[in-house]
C-alpha cells in the first residue's frame, strides 16, 4: 500500500542534518541549480511548464505559464516572491518543508528567479514561526557562503538576493495582493486586479508569486526533466503533493502521494478513523473548500474531480471529523475564524461575517429558527461572487455545504433546545 507514496519533497524529512547546506548536498541538493543556469531562462519557463505542474498554494494555476507572463526585456526589476503565510485551517505542509528541507526551498526560488529573470527573491513567512524564519534565515547565509547566491552564481553571471521577511501573523496576507502590500511595510489589504502581479506586482515591478510547495518542486523537475513529473498524478492534475490528514485519524500528518489518490486510500494507509468511529464529515483543501462526506472518499484528490464533487482541492488539508462532532459547531467554529481575519475592507464580507457567526450562534444554541438558516443562506449569497478578495468565498464554504449535507442536524439544535452532542466526545482524549 504505501508504494502509492512518492516521497520526493518530503524525502528527506527523516534525516536529521537535511535541513544543512551539507545534509542536502550529500542527498544531491544544489545540483538542479547549475543545470537550470545552463539552459536559457526561457527554456526553464517551457520545462516547468511542459511539466504540468500547477500552484499548490491552492488555486491550481499552471506555475509555467505564470512565469512566462513576466514580460521580458522590459527594462524593470523583476521579483520572485515566495508564499510562505500558511494559514488555512488545516493546512501544515509548508512549514514543516521548509524546517526539514529549506534549502529545497531556496534552491527552486534560485532557479524560479533565475527563469524569471528576478535579482531579487522574497519569502514571506507568517509571522508566528519564528523558528521556521530562523532556519531559512541560516540556509540562506550558509548558501550565500557557497556561492548559490549572491553575485556572478557559479560563474554564470547570475546575481541574486534572497531575503525572509517575516509578517506580522494575518491569514489576509497569504492572499497574495494583500501579501505584496504587507511586503512593502503597509496593512496588508488586497488590491484591486488588473494589474495583475506579473505587469505591476512588488513595487509596481513585474512579480511572479508562488507557494513554498510550488517552488519547492521546481528542482527535481530540472533534474528528473518534464515527462517524468508529467508522469506522476492525473491527466490534468500532474505530480505529486503533500496530503495533510488531521482531526480524528489514527495517524494524522504529511502525506505525499501523487494527485488523484483518494480519502479512503490515504485512511487505509495510514490507519484510518479513530477505532470505533466512522468519519462524518472532511475538508478537501481546508476550511475555505465545501465539506464533503463519507459518500465522497474514493474522489479521486485531485483538481478536476474534487470539483466536480463540489468542492476544491485547495491546500489538500484533509480535515477529518466523526459522527461525535456536531457540524453546526465546527461550523461556526470555522466563521469565527473568518470573521476575525477578515480584513474589513469590503462590506460583504466585513458585515457578513460577523452576522453569520452571530446567526450561528443562535441556531447552536437551540434559538434558531428555519427562517435563520434561510437567513444564513442570503448573506451567503450576497458575499459569493461580490466580496473583494477569495477570503469572503472561502467564508461560506463551510455554511453553504455544512446546510446542504446536514440540515437535519442543524434543525436538530432548535428542537433539542441546545446541542445534541457533547463536545467533550468530539475531543481525542473525549472517546476514544
Ligand atoms: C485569504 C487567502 C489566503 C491565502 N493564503 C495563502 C497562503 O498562505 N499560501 C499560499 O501559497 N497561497 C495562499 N493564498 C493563495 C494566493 O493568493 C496565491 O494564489 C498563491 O500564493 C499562488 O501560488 P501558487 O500559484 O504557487 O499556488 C491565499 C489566498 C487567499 C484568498
Ligand atoms: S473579502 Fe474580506 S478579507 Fe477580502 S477584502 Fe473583503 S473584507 Fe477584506
Amino acid at each position: 500500500m504505501t508504494d502509492m507514496l512518492t516521497p520526493v519533497l518530503t524525502a528527506l524529512w527523516d534525516q536529521p542534518d537535511a535541513f544543512t547546506l551539507d545534509g542536502y548536498r550529500q542527498a544531491h541538493g544544489w545540483e538542479a541549480l547549475p543545470k537550470a543556469l545552463d539552459m536559457a531562462p526561457g527554456d526553464v519557463i517551457a520545462m516547468v511548464k511542459d511539466s504540468g505542474l500547477r500552484g499548490r498554494g491552492g488555486a491550481g494555476f499552471s506555475t509555467g505559464t505564470k512565469w512566462s507572463f513576466l514580460p521580458q526585456g522590459d527594462g524593470k526589476p523583476h521579483y520572485l516572491v515566495v508564499n510562505a503565510d500558511e494559514s488555512e485551517p488545516g493546512t501544515c505542509k509548508d512549514t514543516p518543508l521548509m524546517m526539514a528541507n529549506p534549502h529545497l526551498l531556496i534552491e527552486g526560488a534560485a532557479i524560479a528567479a533565475y527563469a524569471i529573470r528576478a535579482k531579487h527573491a522574497f519569502i514571506y513567512v507568517r509571522g508566528e514561526v519564528t523558528h521556521v524564519v530562523r532556519r531559512l534565515r541560516h540556509a540562506v547565509e550558509e548558501a550565500y557562503a557557497a556561492g548559490f547566491l549572491g553575485t556572478d552564481i557559479l560563474g554564470s553571471g547570475f546575481d541574486l538576493e534572497v531575503i525572509v521577511h517575516a509578517g506580522a501573523g494575518a491569514y489576509i496576507c497569504g492572499e497574495e495582493s494583500a501579501l505584496l502590500t504587507s511586503l512593502e511595510g503597509y496593512r496588508g489589504l488586497p488590491r484591486l486586479r488588473p494589474p495583475f502581479p506579473a505587469v505591476a506586482g512588488l513595487y509596481a515591478s513585474p512579480t511572479d508569486i508562488n507557494n513554498v510547495e510550488s517552488i519547492a518542486s521546481v528542482p527535481s523537475i530540472v533534474m528528473n526533466g518534464a515527462d517524468w513529473f508529467a508522469g506522476l498524478g492525473t491527466e490534468k492534475s500532474k505530480g505529486f503533493g503533500i496530503f495533510n490528514l488531521s482531526g480524528h485519524v489514527t495517524t494524522p500528518g504529511a502525506y505525499e502521494a501523487p494527485l488523484g489518490i483518494t480519502l479512503r486510500e490515504l485512511l487505509d494507509m495510514s490507519g484510518g478513523m479513530r477505532a470505533g468511529h466512522r468519519l462524518k464529515f472532511w475538508t478537501p483543501g481546508g476550511s475555505s473548500t465545501p465539506l464533503l462526506t463519507d459518500e465522497h472518499l474514493d474522489v479521486p484528490l485531485d483538481f478536476e474531480s474534487v470539483a466536480a464533487a463540489g468542492s476544491m482541492l485547495g491546500t489538500r488539508a484533509l480535515m477529518c471529523f466523526d459522527e461525535t462532532t456536531c457540524v453546526l459547531r465546527a461550523v461556526l467554529r470555522w466563521t469565527e475564524f473568518y470573521e476575525h481575519e477578515s480584513c474589513g475592507k469590503c462590506t460583504p464580507c466585513r458585515e457578513g461575517t460577523f452576522w453569520m457567526v452571530k446567526v450561528l450562534e443562535r441556531l447552536e444554541h437551540g434559538r434558531g429558527t428555519e427562517e435563520d438558516l434561510e437567513k444564513l443562506l442570503d448573506i451567503c449569497d450576497n458575499i459569493l461572487g461580490r466580496a473583494f478578495c477569495a477570503l469572503g468565498d472561502g467564508a461560506v464554504s463551510p455554511i453553504t455545504s455544512g446546510i446542504q449535507y446536514f440540515r437535519d442536524e442543524f434543525m436538530q439544535h432548535q428542537k433539542e433546545g441546545g446541542c445534541p452532542f457533547d463536545p467533550a466526545a468530539s475531543t481525542l482524549w473525549g472517546n476514544s
